[in-house]
């Protein structure tokens, strides 16, 4: 018997070790038939011999899977709200702050990141972890090497200061490059780190369905210590912030003011 599209997604989820039906559904479709007619495929079962043995064109469809488009400062107004009022008021606390840019791409937000704590002084104050589903933009990530459309929001000053610019390409400078630490995870499955400062998880969940959503929201906020920051994505506004205990500071910034309300057993938000 032939494979049936529902089994290949099942097979290639388990290769992948990421579940394919957390993705919204006519977006996965659309990429994952999109790539089967760029290589010619017929059927679901060469599609899987395919990806079972071809790394290579694995490797592309993890990444088309995921989509990993980013660059410094992107949303440059989220940054200087991040730079000039929230990150002070985290810095205040004692000790240090522990950051997770969760679905970092190729690394620019979490080293954004580290560069506002340099602006600010502060390098040494903060514990950045930068965590993504696919190695290969994690590797990118580590090296640091940019080209200019993916600084091209940046403050020219900053620019000039924390790169090195060879030809085309944009060299991070060591002492930035240093704060950020990268590690594989997949936010659909692994655990989650506790008592965390700011969560900053941008432009990654709207590949996700609704309940996916949702259940990684409530994990995020049970991952912040109380009156710790979550920074989202500028097209995905949390709507029911208040039920997963937050209080909206500003767009796209919020603020842990209490626990989810959840109905324990199925783990949804209580509403009303
Ligand atoms: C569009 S990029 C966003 C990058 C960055 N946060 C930004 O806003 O510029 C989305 C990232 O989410 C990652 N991603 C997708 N599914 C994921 C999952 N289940 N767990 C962790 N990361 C995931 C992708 O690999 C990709 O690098």
């Amino acid at each position: 018997m032939p494979l049936t599209y529902q089994e290949f997604k099942e097979a290639a989820s388990r290769l992948c070790g990421n579940d394919l039906s957390l993705y919204k559904s006519k977006q996965m479709d659309r990429r994952i038939h999109s790539l089967m007619n760029i290589w010619g495929v017929s059927d679901y079962d060469e599609y899987l011999t395919i990806l079972q043995t071809d790394p290579q064109r694995y490797q592309e469809f993890v990444k088309k899977l995921t989509i990993n488009v980013s660059e410094f400062f992107r949303n440059p107004d989220r940054f200087m709200e991040l730079w000039e009022r929230i990150m002070p008021e985290l810095l205040k606390k004692p000790g240090k702050i522990k950051i997770w840019s969760a679905g970092c791409s190729n690394g620019s937000e979490p080293y954004s990141v580290a560069i506002i704590l340099h602006e600010l002084c502060a390098s040494t104050r903060a514990e950045i972890l930068a965590t993504d589903i696919d190695q290969v933009v994690l590797d990118k990530a580590k090296k640091g090497v940019y080209l200019q459309n993916e600084i091209k929001s940046m403050p020219p000053d900053l620019i000039k200061k924390h790169f090195r610019q060879e030809g085309e390409a944009f060299y991070l400078k060591e002492n930035i490059k240093e704060r950020v630490v990268f590690k594989k995870h997949n936010l659909l499955k692994d655990p989650f780190e506790k008592d965390l400062d700011l969560i900053i998880c941008r432009n990654v969940v709207i590949y996700f369905t609704e309940q996916a959503k949702n259940d990684l929201y409530i994990k995020f906020n049970q991952s912040l210590r109380m009156g710790g920051y979550f920074l989202v994505g500028g097209t995905e506004p949390l709507l029911y912030y208040k039920q997963l205990g937050y209080e909206n500071v500003s767009p796209s910034f919020y603020k842990k003011i209490g626990e989810p309300k959840t109905d324990g057993m199925l783990g949804g938000l209580l509403f009303g």
